[in-house]
C-alpha cells in the first residue's frame, strides 16, 4: 500500500460500480473501501472493502462513512426500474447531491460521479434533464474537486436483460467503427472504461471541477 488513502463507493452492486471497486482493489490505492448499497452483494474478497446496508432516504445516518479521501458516485436507475418520475429522480438527483453534501462535510478530497452524454437541464427528455439538473446543483456546492463523467452508451455484462440497451450494444459494434471526429463522442463505451477513468482521476493530483465527455474517459481509460 502506497498511500494511507479512504475511498467511498455509492452504487457498487451496479455496472460500473463494480467495475470500479474492482479497479480499485486492483490498483491497490487505497487502504479502506467503503461500499454503501441498500442489499448485500457479492464479496470482493478484499480485505480493503466493507460493505454498509444503508436506507438511501436516510443518507445523513452514515455521515460517518463519508469521511474518506475520495466519493465515487455511480448510482442511476431507468424510468423502467424505478416506475415513476419521482423515484427516478430521488435515485439519480436526490440520492447523490445529498451524497456530494456529506462528502463535503466528512472533508473528502474529490467527489466523482457518472453522469451521462447528453445532460442538460434544459432538455426536453427528462432522463437528460435529471442528469443536467444533478450536475448543475453539484456545482454551486463548493466542493473541493467534482469531477462529472459523462459516458454514452455503457457496454458490458449486466446482471438484468435491458432490451433497449442490448439493442443498441448490438447496433454499437458496427457503428462504433464509423464513430471518428466530430462523432467520437457518441461511441458507446466499455463500463470497465469509465471505472478505470475514474480511478485515474482520483489518483491524479488535480483538484479541479471538470466534465469528462465519453471520448475523453476513454483517452484517460486507454493511457491506463
Ligand atoms: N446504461 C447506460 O448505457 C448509461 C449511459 C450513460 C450513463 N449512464 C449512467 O451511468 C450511471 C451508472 O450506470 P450503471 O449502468 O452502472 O447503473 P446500474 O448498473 O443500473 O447500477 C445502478 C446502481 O444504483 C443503485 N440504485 C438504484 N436504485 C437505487 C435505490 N433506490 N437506492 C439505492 N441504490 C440504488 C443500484 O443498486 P441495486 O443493485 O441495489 O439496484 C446500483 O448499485 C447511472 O447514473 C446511469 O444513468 C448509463
Amino acid at each position: 500500500m502506497s498511500t494511507n488513502k479512504t475511498a467511498l463507493v455509492l452504487g457498487a452492486s451496479g455496472l460500473v460500480g463494480n467495475e470500479l471497486v474492482k479497479t480499485l482493489i486492483q490498483r491497490n490505492q487505497y487502504n479502506k473501501i467503503h461500499l454503501l448499497i441498500r442489499r448485500p452483494i457479492e464479496n470482493f474478497e478484499s480485505p480493503v472493502c466493507e460493505q454498509f446496508i444503508a436506507d438511501f432516504d436516510k443518507l445523513e445516518a452514515y455521515s460517518e462513512l463519508f469521511q474518506v479521501t475520495d466519493v465515487f458516485c455511480c448510482l442511476g436507475t431507468t424510468i423502467k426500474k424505478a416506475k415513476s418520475k419521482e423515484v427516478f429522480r430521488k435515485v439519480d438527483f436526490e440520492y447523490p447531491l445529498e451524497a456530494a453534501k456529506l462528502a463535503l462535510k466528512g472533508g473528502a478530497e474529490k467527489f466523482l460521479i457518472v453522469s451521462a452524454m447528453g445532460a442538460d437541464s434544459k432538455s426536453r427528455f427528462f432522463y437528460n434533464q435529471v442528469k443536467g439538473d444533478v450536475e448543475k446543483s453539484l456545482k454551486t456546492l463548493n466542493l473541493r474537486s467534482l469531477h462529472i463523467f459523462r459516458p454514452s452508451l455503457l457496454l458490458g455484462k449486466r446482471k438484468e436483460f435491458r432490451f433497449g440497451e442490448k439493442l443498441a450494444a448490438k447496433a454499437s459494434g458496427l457503428l462504433n467503427k464509423v464513430m471518428v471526429g466530430p462523432l467520437r463522442p457518441y461511441k458507446a463505451i466499455e463500463a470497465k472504461k469509465v471505472a478505470l477513468a475514474m480511478a485515474i482521476t482520483a489518483e491524479s493530483g488535480k483538484n479541479v471541477m471538470n466534465t469528462y465527455p465519453s471520448h475523453e474517459i476513454e483517452r484517460i481509460a486507454n493511457q491506463k
